[in-house]
């Protein structure tokens, strides 16, 4: 039997009976969208990621956009990311008008580089910028909040992939000045279906992203500012807050399995996953650096071990936008590319079938 990368079924089957039953109950009450469940959902959503305010949207792209919206981005602005990222990232800016601007990211944690984003900030300014907590670590926050802030830009977290992460024990998402979250099936938080939410402790901003994410109503039917439909839908909402409960948990299942991979390969000729100092990583993906990658993938296939390459060519390479952003260079970005490769780590992986990755892993270095 293949190990698929990801398996958003078992996450389900591991709660089956109170997703079953909250489902029934969001069926049985007759309002499905923006109603009882989604408020209890951001209310628990927003203490356990130590903020005051939590808003349900339809998926992690919206949270991006509606987010950088809320904080003050319209069309023509300059908004700071990186490039190795989902292509959710750049879509969203762009869908607001504003002008993605590529920096380059760490060598350790592949996450923003501090000193590109001063140098970007230095050049040419911009009203936001948008650090991606990558495969579950956290970006270097403070350092990118005091820059960005030094220079007048507002700073909205890419959490998509970082549920629960930590720096000095404090939760991503609490850093910027608000956060935008995916959950999609596959996430550390994932419901059956789209969801999203927009996590932010100032108040004019939170407020800004629940009349955005329903056509600017504070009244039904009277549009106080122009809004579009981003609503996040009862079942999923009640689905969510099933699943939050045991996140903690499950965090820490991707965590001990992590680590017994990094003990397991530490005499292997590959680059393991580095957390930095006070980082506690959530293991979203477990990404290695290795030379004849795709080799790798091959032979993993081959016994039976899904693989994932996130991103096999960063943004400002693929076809869309290779045109606007020909001029771009990012060194470190580059190199990943063409060496990073995801093995499984979801938490339902058995003891079982963790030994299978690492003994599939390990014999590609001990054959060739
Ligand atoms: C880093 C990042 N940002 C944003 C998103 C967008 O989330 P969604 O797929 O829910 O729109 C994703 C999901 O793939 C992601 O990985």
């Amino acid at each position: 039997m293949m190990i698929p990368i990801a398996n958003p079924k078992a996450s389900y089957l591991a709660c089956k009976e109170l997703i079953d039953d909250a489902v029934f109950r969001v069926l049985e009450s007759g309002w499905y969208v923006l109603g009882k469940e989604v408020s209890d959902f951001e209310r628990s959503f927003a203490q356990w990621c130590g903020c005051s305010h939590a808003v349900g949207v339809a998926n992690g792209t919206d949270a991006v956009e509606i987010a950088l919206r809320s904080v003050g981005v319209h069309e023509g602005d300059c908004v700071v990311t990186v490039s190795n990222t989902a292509n959710a990232t750049v879509s969203a800016i762009e869908r607001i008008g504003a002008v993605p601007v590529f920096v380059d990211v760490r060598e350790d944690t592949y996450t923003m580089d501090p000193g590109s984003l001063s140098e970007a900030l230095m050049m040419r300014g911009a009203k936001a910028v948008v650090p991606v907590h990558l495969y579950g670590h956290p970006a270097d926050m403070p350092a990118i909040c005091s820059i960005a802030h030094g220079a007048g830009a507002a700073v909205v977290e890419d959490c998509a992939q970082a549920h629960g992460a930590t720096i000095c024990g404090r939760k991503v998402g609490t850093f910027g000045d608000a956060a935008a979250f995916s959950f999609y099936p596959t996430k550390n938080l994932g419901a059956i279906g789209d969801g999203g939410a927009v996590v932010s402790s100032d108040n004019a901003v939170a407020d800004r992203v629940m009349l955005l994410r329903q056509y600017g109503w504070r009244k039904r039917y009277e549009s106080e500012s122009k809004g579009v439909n981003s609503r996040l839908d009862e079942i999923q909402a009640a689905i969510l807050s099933v699943k939050l409960k045991s996140l903690a948990l499950m965090n820490g299942r991707r965590r001990q399995i992590a680590e017994f991979y990094n003990r397991e390969f530490s005499k292997l000729p590959i680059e393991l996953p580095l957390t930095g100092p006070g980082c506690e990583h959530v293991y979203h993906q477990y990404t290695l650096l290795c030379d004849r990658r795709d080799d790798v993938v091959a032979h993993l296939k081959l016994a039976g071990v899904g693989t994932g390459i996130l991103y096999p060519v960063p943004i400002h390479k693929q076809p869309a936008y290779i045109d606007d952003f020909s001029d771009v260079i990012l060194p470190v970005t580059e190199s990943l590319a063409d060496r990073i490769v995801s093995i499984p780590v979801y938490p339902e992986l058995t003891d079982d079938e963790v030994h299978r990755v690492v003994h599939a892993v390990k014999s590609f270095f001990v054959k060739t």
